[in-house]
Order: structure tokens, then C-alpha cells, then sequence
């Protein structure tokens, strides 16, 4: 019969510690809830006060589920009182020698049959175990943050813990309303062995000045539709917190792209630990709060000072596919006047039924009306000549990914049209400047990297090369907003910010299920409902395609030559073998 769980204790009542008393009491758990002292006692009590008036204002909870939960939880700063509990989690900083310490102290004070668990996000849970007298009682229990939020838990097994421990510790976590995974021993554990890389990573490209934090967040959020950007995110872990979990997997793994990126350090050095001190990567209104204040790095609003935009009145769009589809269709909707151009009459025809078809759905659902669809197609114009564009003030090319054919498109649009027209592609992989180099006015080259399906997804990345005038790239920054898109700006290099930070995350969750640490269902789970993600990484390859996917994956290596971006065998196998995700049939999954 499993363990009946009434009682419990938390130790440390910091960023995870009182969410952790807060799931707990809900739940109808007495909690005695610990702190080193009473200045911290009260502060983890104010914590809790706010999370759950919150919650009260809201509705969310009655004024006497909400009473209750409180006369659930009794405080202290005596490890004594955890005598009678018969459960205590640990969430305190993530130093592995405060850890043993608590575990020893803590394994003389609670009953013989009492389990203890870490919340460790990537320390040993094994050597946290032997610092006690006995090992096969410890467990990991590692809740996500906001802990009232997320559903996951990963239950860490080691390779000691008693089986009855772990069940029961599993079936606790359901009875909590949580999904709960059982997992190994190794650093990060599922969600964080994947997500920190992808963190680490985009702390690098903010410091390498690739891309402004704003800028970063909102590609992950627009681009990805992730619930919030990987800085802001470091920013609610604590910055400190994120170090130690890097470095301990970096030592573990000695994955060089777990080294956590020096700027980490220095931050932390300095205070600035996120948004528990007031300051991270952002300014926050206050210590703890969520609010996000303008510093010194928030941008401007409106264009750079002494430059001046160009005017965009018509647009021209060359392709016929479903990206140069979408496009023409943002442009139209805006209000601007289309000219595309495609191969043939019957690809013109094409891309106007596929309009006419988009359009319909939306009249259906009541979005749009027959008078506005008028006057949308009204604006637009099929050709099959690029002598079309002639006239156009910008054109943005959404031909075939592949570079001679797009060099041989921009000699022409460079013979076509106007001076001073913006010339853009759309490639997701090509060296803009291989396009921009065929023509003789490189400085009016820029890539306007738009997502899957363009009328709906809020991203546009504004790719400038090393010759793109400031000028060009404030127009279609202006532009994008016009069109009612996020524009995120950067450098010409491969991958962008999205697809640079999105396909080294995927590959990591391949050789993750190749090395049978855990399975793509679990993997999944661990993803939405510990990240909040809106697919698992295996739902995601299935539906970009595998065969998409290894490209970038290896154009990605090719550029960077991180040893850590090489394809993973079995994503080089799968497309081999044919299975290329939804579109066959079968992939990671088989539908
Ligand atoms: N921050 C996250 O997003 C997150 C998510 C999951 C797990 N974790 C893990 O949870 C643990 C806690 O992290 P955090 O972010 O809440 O840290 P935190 O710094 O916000 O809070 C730690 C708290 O522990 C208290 N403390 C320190 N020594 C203590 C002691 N001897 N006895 C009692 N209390 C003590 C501190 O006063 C502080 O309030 C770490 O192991 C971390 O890896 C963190």
C-alpha cells in the first residue's frame, strides 16, 4: 500500500520554495515550510500572501479554500519541526555541499520511513543520497517554475532509491494535479538538459550583439509561439540558479555549449540575478516583480535619428508557392497595391484561387467581408513577366531555395527595377549577400524572413547584410509594422536568431532519445507542460519534417562547426529510410 502523505515539510522558501508550500497546501497537505531565518520567513510568507490574493481577485480560489490554504502551512526556522513529516522537499540555492549537509542533518530528525527529496535542477541527486544514512529514502522532486503553474514534475530515480519511494513520490505528484515523469540520474534531467543549451545559447547571441534582448524574446515568442523569450526566462529563474545548473551539466557532460556564457558570471558577480534582485538581462519595477521597466537598452521609439525611410506604396512579389501566397495576401490586406509575378497563367491562377480559398474560410468565420475581400483583390495584380516590377518600390522574392536560381532572379530584378526599389528575399537559409553581390546596388539588399503561414504568424526576421544601408533596413522595419508584423532585426549568418536556436534544441532531443534516457512521449511532455512550449520537439520535427530539419541542422554545423550542432545519426536515418514526418506518414511518430 503506498505512503498516505498529510503532512510535509519545505525547506527554503526562495523562487521555487514557496510555490512548492503553495501546490502542497491547496492540496489540502499541511506544510511546515522553513527558512534560515525570520527576515527570510517573512518574506517567503509575503510571497505566498501575493500569489494567492492573486489568485483570490481573480476567482480562482473561494476566500475559504484560500483561508484554509493558509492554516495549512505553519513556519519555522527549526529543522526540528520537521520531526513528524512524511515528506520533506529541499529547495534551496543549488550548491551541491549546502545540499549534503541539510540531507545529513535532516536524515537524524524525520521518522525512519520519512522520504527526502531534492527540487535539484541538475546537481547529483546520488551523492545528495549517500550524505545520508540511508540513501534508498532520497529522491528527486523537481517541480517547474511557477510551480502552481506547471504541471510537470520529473521524480528522480537513482540507481538506490527504493521502488516503493519513487511510486510513491509519483503518485503524490498526481494526486497534485501534476504530470510527473519518472527519470535517471543525470544533469538536467529532461527539460533542463534540453532547455539551458537553447538558454545558454541565446545568452551568447545577446552578448555577441547578434540580436538586442528584445529582439530575441520576441522571435521565440512570434516566430515559435514559445509563452516567453529565453531572457526573460532566465530572468525568472535567477540568473545565479541558471549558472549553477550550466556548470554543473557543462562538468558533467563537458558540453561546450553548456559552458555557461561568461556574461552569466559576470552578472551574477555584480547582483544582478534577475528578477528576485530587480535586475537581470531586464529592469524590473521592483525585487520580485514582474513588471518590466524601460532601462538604458530599451530602444527608441520610431526611427534612428538622421535616418530617413523610403516610401513603400506598391510591392511586388515573385513566386507562387505558399510563401509568396501568404505574402502577396499581407500586403493586399494592409492596404498596399500587389504586383506578383509567377511562371505561368495557370500559377497566377493558382495563387489567386488559393486566396479566393483563404478568403472564403475567413468570410465563413466572419473575419472578413465579401466588400473587404474586394477591395483586398482589387489590389492585387497577377503577371508573368518580371518586367512587372518595374515600377514597384520594393520587391520581395519567394522563389525556390537555391541559390543560383535566386542570383539569376536578382541580375534581373537589378536590370527591372527602379532605383531606389528595395530588393528582399525571403531565404531561410542562403547568404543574402551571395544575392546581394549580383546586382549592382548591394546596399538595397536585405532579407525579409517571414514564418509558415505568413497571414498568420506575427514574425518578419529583417536580415541586414554587411553593405544593406540603414536606411533600407528602418524601411522595412517600418514596413513590417505596417503590415501588423513583429520585426526582429539581425545579421546575415545562418539560422537567424529563430532557426539558430530552435534546431540545436531539436538535435539535442534526438540524441536524447537515442541514448534511451527517456522516451519522445515523455520528452514531449517534459516540454509542454514543464516549458510551457506549444509542441513537444518530436510533434514539432514531425511537422517541419525531418528532411527540412537535417538541412538546417547541418547548414547550421557547417557555419558555426560546433562539434554539438553535428546531426544526430538517427534524424540522418530516419530521412534515409524515408520517413520524413506527417507528410509520409510516419516519422518520429506514425499517423
Ligand atoms: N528557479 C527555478 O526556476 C528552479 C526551477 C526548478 C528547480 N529549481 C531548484 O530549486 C532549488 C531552489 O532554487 P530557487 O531558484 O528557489 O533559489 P532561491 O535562491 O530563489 O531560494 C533559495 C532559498 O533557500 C533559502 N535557504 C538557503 N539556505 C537555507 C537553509 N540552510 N535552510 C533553509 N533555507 C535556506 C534562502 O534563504 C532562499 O530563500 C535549487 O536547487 C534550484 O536548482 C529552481
Amino acid at each position: 500500500m503506498s505512503r498516505e502523505f498529510t503532512k510535509v515539510g519545505v525547506i527554503g522558501l526562495g523562487t521555487m520554495g514557496v510555490g512548492i508550500v503553495e501546490v502542497f497546501a491547496r492540496n489540502g497537505i499541511d506544510v511546515v515550510a522553513m527558512e534560515v531565518d525570520d527576515a527570510a520567513v517573512e518574506r517567503g510568507k509575503g510571497v505566498l500572501a501575493k500569489s494567492t490574493g492573486r489568485a483570490l481577485d481573480r476567482g480562482k480560489i473561494a476566500q475559504e479554500d484560500h483561508d484554509a490554504l493558509h492554516a495549512r502551512v505553519t513556519y519555522t526556522t527549526d529543522m526540528g519541526d520537521f520531526a513528524d513529516c512524511q515528506l520533506v522537499v529541499e529547495a534551496v540555492p543549488e550548491q551541491l555541499h549546502l545540499k549534503k549537509e541539510l540531507f545529513g542533518r535532516l536524515d537524524t530528525i524525520v521518522a525512519p520511513d520519512a522520504i527526502l527529496a531534492t527540487n535539484t535542477s541538475s546537481l547529483p541527486v546520488t551523492e545528495i543520497a549517500v550524505a545520508t544514512s540511508n540513501p534508498k529514502r532520497v529522491v528527486g522532486m523537481h517541480f517547474f517554475n511557477p510551480a502552481p503553474v506547471l504541471q510537470f514534475v520529473e521524480v528522480i530515480r537513482t540507481v538506490i532509491t527504493a521502488d516503493d519511494v519513487f511510486e510513491d513520490v509519483k503518485a503524490l505528484a498526481e494526486r497534485l494535479g501534476k504530470k510527473p515523469v519518472i527519470v535517471g540520474d543525470k544533469a538536467g534531467f529532461i527539460a533542463n538538459a534540453l532547455l539551458f543549451g537553447y538558454l545558454n545559447h541565446a545568452v551568447a547571441m545577446y552578448e555577441s550583439k547578434y540580436a538586442t534582448r528584445e529582439d530575441i524574446d520576441a522571435s521565440m515568442r512570434f516566430g515559435c509561439g514559445y509563452p516567453m523569450g529565453p531572457l526573460a526566462l532566465l530572468d525568472l529563474i535567477g540568473l545565479d540558479t541558471a549558472y549553477e545548473i550550466l556548470d554543473t551539466m557543462y562538468k558533467q557532460g563537458r558540453d561546450r555549449l553548456h559552458a555557461p556564457s561568461p556574461i552569466i558570471k559576470q552578472m551574477v558577480s555584480a547582483g544582478l540575478k534577475g528578477r528576485k534582485s530587480g535586475r537581470g538581462f531586464y529592469t524590473y519595477a521592483a525585487a520580485g516583480s514582474p513588471e518590466v521597466v524601460a532601462d538604458a537598452q530599451t530602444p527608441a521609439e520610431g526611427t534612428r535619428a538622421g535616418v530617413e525611410v523610403r516610401t513603400i506604396e506598391s510591392v511586388g512579389v515573385i513566386g507562387s508557392g505558399t510563401m509568396a501566397t501568404g505574402i502577396v495576401e499581407v500586403f493586399a490586406k494592409a492596404g498596399y497595391a500587389v504586383t506578383f509575378v509567377a511562371r505561368g497563367q495557370d500559377k497566377v491562377e493558382g495563387v489567386l484561387s488559393a486566396i479566393a480559398k483563404s478568403q472564403a474560410k475567413m468570410i465563413e468565420r466572419g473575419r472578413l467581408t465579401q466588400e473587404e475581400a474586394d477591395a483586398i483583390n482589387g489590389r492585387i495584380m497577377g503577371a508573368t513577366e518580371r518586367a512587372a516590377l518595374g515600377d514597384v518600390d520594393i520587391v520581395v522574392e519567394a522563389i525556390a531555395e537555391d541559390l543560383a536560381i535566386k542570383q539569376d532572379l536578382f541580375r534581373d530584378l537589378d536590370q527591372i527595377c527602379k532605383p531606389g526599389a528595395i530588393l528582399a528575399t525571403t531565404t531561410s537559409s542562403l547568404p543574402i549577400i551571395d544575392c546581394a553581390k549580383v546586382t549592382s546596388r548591394p546596399g538595397d539588399v536585405i532579407g525579409m524572413h517571414f514564418f509558415n503561414p505568413a497571414q498568420i504568424m506575427k514574425l518578419v526576421e529583417v536580415v541586414h547584410t554587411v553593405a544593406t544601408e540603414p536606411d533600407v533596413v528602418a524601411t522595412v522595419q517600418n514596413l513590417c509594422a505596417s503590415v501588423g508584423k513583429v520585426a526582429v532585426t539581425c545579421g546575415d549568418r545562418s539560422g537567424f536568431i529563430v532557426n539558430a536556436l530552435l534546431f540545436p534544441y531539436l538535435n539535442d532531443a534526438i540524441k536524447m532519445l537515442e541514448a534511451n534516457y527517456a522516451s519522445a512521449d515523455d520528452i514531449d511532455t517534459a516540454m509542454k507542460t514543464g516549458c510551457g512550449l506549444p509542441m513537444g520537439p518530436f510533434e514539432l520535427l514531425d511537422v517541419v519534417g525531418l528532411d527540412v530539419s537535417l538541412a538546417i541542422q547541418k547548414e547550421l554545423y557547417l557555419e558555426f562547426r560546433e562539434p554539438g550542432y553535428a546531426p544526430a545519426p538517427l534524424l540522418e536515418h530516419l530521412v534515409t529510410a524515408g520517413y520524413l514526418g506527417r507528410k509520409t506518414g510516419r516519422g518520429f511518430r506514425t499517423y
